[in-house]
């Protein structure tokens, strides 16, 4: 089987760049293809200034020039695919440019080598569906850049082999990726539904007068995204009530139920469904360590929180801990309103604040 032996990057774009990063400094090496020439002579030099990026922070083990010397450029496609022993495809996100991609991939690569998409949105079925050697196709999606944000979303179609799965696994965890099994191709996997859900709200509150842009963004940034950063939001909701995450539900089930239906979804947490959360989550998080769990979340946060104070955050220059201004800057438009959805809407609030119940402890994470 083979396993060792280089990864090739097909499309050099910012993906295809980024991967090479995260394949080189794992040791490997790497060979990327692009059909723009101007895009393949710009990759050594754009390869070196993110490793000197990450050296400059302490995040390369080895030498800058030891790790981009593992990194090579090819000029046809064929050449790239030559001992590779992985695809990882990075080209533009267009249906009918990868379908001939991956026909042209499955036809050059050596049978056993794997094919995978960096696709955000497009699945390995309606990509790679009426290829011979489907089976050893599948969609493997990273955060950007994923050389900073380990995640990579493993999506197989039904016809994706078994073996390609986890030959894939290995590989991303020997690259130093947390792999996460998406088990059924939906529209956006899984990263971009969480983060399509906080958006969609994000931009009604916003329409609706609710909150200006930068609050949501401080929001997000020196709050939910803070603990975000150190546990995830099951985690979250077990850590923040005593009790755990089924008492959690229990309180505040009902109010996020409304706030669904608000928006006109329907989603509620039912008991089995909150029984099932919990038990998989007790697994990793046991109800008997809470005490020392909630000890350890509020570790990582002080050791966030230290490193967040030596860098200069995007965004952040007239707020934060040492520069709150205070002001809402929706004020002017809030005088300027009469009778408009931000007036009406204050009305509602109230009315949803008082028919929301308040939890007694630990509340709503
Ligand atoms: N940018 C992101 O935040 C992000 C995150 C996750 C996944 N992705 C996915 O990664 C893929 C690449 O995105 P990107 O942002 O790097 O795009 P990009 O436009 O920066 O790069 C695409 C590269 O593909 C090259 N290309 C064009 N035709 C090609 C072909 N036939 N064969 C090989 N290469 C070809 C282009 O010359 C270009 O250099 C897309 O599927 C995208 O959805 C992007």
């Amino acid at each position: 089987m083979l396993t060792d032996g280089p990864v090739a990057v097909v499309g050099a774009g910012s993906i295809g760049v980024a991967w090479a990063v995260v394949v080189a400094r794992a040791g490997r090496p790497v060979v990327l293809h692009d059909p723009d020439p101007a895009r393949l002579a710009a990759v050594p030099g754009e390869v070196r200034t993110r490793l000197e990026a990450l050296t400059a922070h302490g995040l390369l083990g080895e030498p800058v020039a030891t790790v981009a010397g593992r990194v090579r450029t090819a000029p046809t496609l064929a050449d790239a695919l030559g001992g590779a022993v992985h695809v990882q495809e990075c080209a533009p996100e267009q249906l009918g440019l990868k379908q001939q991609l991956f026909a042209q991939l499955d036809e050059l690569a050596e049978e056993e080598v794997v094919l995978a998409s960096s696709s955000s949105a497009l699945t390995c079925s309606t990509i790679a569906g009426g290829l011979p050697g489907r089976g050893r196709c599948l969609v493997v999606h990273p955060g950007n850049p994923p050389y900073l944000l380990p995640v990579a979303e493993v999506v197989p179609a039904p016809f994706t082999s078994a073996g390609t799965v986890a030959r894939t696994r290995r590989l991303l965890e020997e690259l130093g990726m947390t792999p996460v099994h998406v088990a059924v191709e939906v529209e956006g996997f899984v990263f971009n539904r969480l983060q399509g859900a906080l958006l969609r709200e994000a931009y009604a509150l916003v329409r609706d007068g609710v909150v200006s842009v930068a609050d949501v963004d401080r929001v997000v940034r020196d709050g939910l995204g803070r603990r975000w950063s150190v546990i995830g939001p099951f985690a979250t909701a077990e850590l923040n009530t005593r009790g755990g995450i089924e008492a959690h539900a229990e309180r505040m089930g009902e109010a996020y139920a409304r706030m669904g239906a608000e928006r006109g979804q329907r989603d509620r947490w039912e008991p089995e469904l909150v029984h099932r959360v919990a038990d998989e989550l007790h697994g990793f998080l046991p109800p008997e360590r809470w005490e020392e769990n909630v000890a350890r979340r509020d570790a990582a946060l002080m050791a966030l929180e230290r490193a967040r104070r030596a860098v200069d955050l995007p965004g952040a220059d007239r707020t934060g801990p040492a520069g709150t201004t205070g002001e809402c800057s929706l004020c002017d438009q809030h005088d300027r309103l009469t009778n408009t959805s931000a007036v009406r809407l204050a009305g509602a609030t109230a009315g949803a604040t008082r028919r929301s119940p308040v939890p007694d402890a630990g509340g709503d994470p």
